[in-house]
C-alpha cells in the first residue's frame, strides 16, 4: 500500500499521457495523496479537469496562475513529495532533465526535488534507440533517477517494438515496492569493492582491466538507500558518490584494496566484492619510464593477494560474504570452485558470453549460485536493478541468520 505517501505525478506531452489517468487512479486506490504537474504540451493530450477531479488537487503547469498572479513554487512541490513519478517521460523532457534546461515548472521541480524520482519513458522505438536518447537516459540514471523501462509492443506510430510506457499497475507496483523496502538494512554496515585495480609497470603504464565500477557503485547505492552504512572501496573510476551513508575509499592497486578491505571487514556484517582485482602484478615497478629498446620486453609478474579468500578465512558467523564471478567459459563449475575456495555465502555469476553483461555497460545478466548448488537466474537488467536483486537476497539471508 501507499498509504499517506505523497506522490507528485509529472505528465509530459506524449500519447501515453492517457495512461497517466489510470496511474493516478492506481496511486489514489493504494492510499497515496497525489498532486499532478504537467508540461504545457501534456495538456494537449489529457485534460487537467480529469486529473484534478481524480486527485482532488489543483493541477500545476505554469509558474504562476495567470488570473490571480499566485506563484506556484517548484521548491515547495519538490519538498512536499515523497516520490516524483514522471510518466510518460518524453525524449524532450528527458533531455531537459539531463542538461538542466529549466524552462517549465516540471523540470524546475525535478531540479529542486530531494525525493526519489521515477521516470517511465515512452516514445517511438527508433527515437528510444537513438544514441542521443540513450545517452541522456544514462546521464539521469547515473544521477540516481529510477528508470522504469518501456515495454515492447504496438506503438502509436503503427510500428512495433520497445517504447510503450510501462503499464500503470506495474509502475505503481515498482513505487510501492520501493517504499516497502525502505530502510530494511538500518543498523547494518556493509563493505563493497568496485572497479578495476591498476598494477603499475612504470610511472606511466599499468596492468588493468575494463571494469567501470558501475556494478559495485550500484550495489553500494542500493545498500545505502535501504539504510546500511556503506564503505565503498573502489579502484580507479570516473564515478562519484553523493550519499552521506557511503564512504568512498579510493585505491589503485590490489594490495591497497586488500589492506583497506582487511581493515574494514571486522566492523561490517555484509561484504559484496564486485571489484575486478588483478590476480598478478609486475614483480618490480620501474622508477622511471621504460624506454623502447629491443623487439621484446619481458615483464615478470607475481601473484597478488586474493582479497576474497583472505576475508573468507576470517568470516565470523553472522557475517555475509558475497562474491562475483566473471567467466568466459565453464561458468557454473568455475563459480562453484570460487564459492568453495573463498567461502562465499553466494556468488553472482556474470558471463562475457551473454550480450549486455559484464564490463563497462549499464546492464548485466546474472545468476546467483549457492554453496549447495542451488541457482537463481535473472533476466538482462540495468545494473541498479541487478543491485536491487542482490540486496533483496542479502536481506533474505540476514533474516535467516537471525
Ligand atoms: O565495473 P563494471 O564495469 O560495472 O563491471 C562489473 C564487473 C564485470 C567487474 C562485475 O560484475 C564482476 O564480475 N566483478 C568480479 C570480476 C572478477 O574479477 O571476477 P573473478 O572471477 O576474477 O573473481 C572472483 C571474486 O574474487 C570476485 O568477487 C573478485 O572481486 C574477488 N577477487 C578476485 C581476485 C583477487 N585477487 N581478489 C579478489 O577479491
Amino acid at each position: 500500500m501507499l498509504k499517506d505517501k505523497k506522490i507528485l505525478l509529472g505528465i509530459t506531452g506524449g500519447i501515453a499521457a492517457y495512461k497517466s489517468v489510470y496511474l493516478l487512479r492506481e496511486f489514489v486506490k493504494r492510499g497515496a495523496q497525489v498532486k499532478v504537474l504537467m508540461t504545457p504540451m501534456a495538456r494537449d493530450f489529457v485534460g487537467p479537469l480529469t486529473l484534478a477531479s481524480l486527485s482532488h488537487n489543483p493541477v500545476f503547469t505554469d509558474f504562476f496562475d495567470h488570473e490571480t498572479g499566485q506563484w506556484h513554487s517548484h521548491v515547495d512541490l519538490g519538498l512536499w513529495a515523497d516520490a516524483f513519478v514522471i510518466a510518460p517521460l518524453t525524449a524532450n523532457t528527458m533531455a531537459k532533465m539531463a542538461y538542466a534546461q529549466a524552462d517549465n515548472l516540471l523540470v524546475t521541480t525535478y531540479l529542486s526535488a530531494r525525493c526519489p524520482v521515477f521516470v517511465a519513458p515512452a516514445m517511438d522505438l527508433d527515437m528510444y534507440c537513438h544514441p542521443a536518447v540513450q545517452q541522456n537516459l544514462q546521464i539521469i540514471r547515473q544521477r540516481g533517477v529510477h528508470v522504469i523501462e518501456p515495454t515492447e509492443g504496438e506503438l502509436a506510430s503503427g510500428l512495433s517494438g520497445k517504447g510503450r510506457m510501462a503499464e500503470p499497475q506495474d509502475i505503481a507496483d515498482i513505487v510501492e515496492s520501493f517504499f516497502s523496502k525502505q530502510k530494511d538494512l538500518a543498523g547494518h554496515k556493509a563493505l563493497v569493492t568496485a572497479g578495476p585495480t591498476y598494477e603499475m609497470i612504470d610511472p606511466v603504464r599499468f596492468i588493468g582491466n575494463f571494469s567501470s565500477g558501475k556494478m559495485g557503485f550500484a550495489i553500494a547505492q542500493e545498500l545505502a538507500r535501504r539504510g546500511a552504512k556503506v564503505y565503498l572501496i573502489s579502484g580507479p573510476t570516473s564515478l562519484t558518490v553523493n550519499d552521506p551513508n557511503i564512504e568512498l575509499i579510493p585505491v589503485i592497486s590490489a594490495r591497497e584494496m586488500h589492506a583497506q578491505a582487511d581493515r574494514i571487514f571486522p566492523a561490517v556484517d555484509i561484504a559484496v566484492l564486485a571489484a575486478a582485482v588483478a590476480d598478478y602484478r609486475p614483480a618490480e615497478q620501474a622508477q622511471t619510464k621504460i624506454k623502447k629498446t629491443g623487439d621484446e620486453l619481458m615483464i615478470r609478474l607475481v601473484k597478488n593477494p586474493d582479497i576474497a579468500a583472505s576475508l573468507g578465512q576470517k568470516k565470523r558467523p553472522g557475517q555475509l560474504l558475497i562474491g562475483f564471478a566473471l567467466e568466459t567459459d565453464n561458468e557454473t563449475a568455475n563459480a562453484m570452485e570460487k564459492i568453495r575456495k573463498k567461502n562465499f555465502d553466494f556468488i553472482v555469476l556474470n558471463s562475457l558470453r551473454d550480450k549486455g553483461a559484464g564490463f563497462g555497460i549499464d546492464t548485466n545478466k546474472v545468476s546467483f549460485i549457492f554453496p549447495d548448488g542451488e541457482r537463481k537466474d535473472f533476466a538482462l537488467k540495468p545494473k541498479p536493478e541487478v543491485a536491487r536483486d542482490i540486496v533483496d537476497q542479502v536481506v533474505l539471508m540476514l533474516k535467516k541468520k537471525k
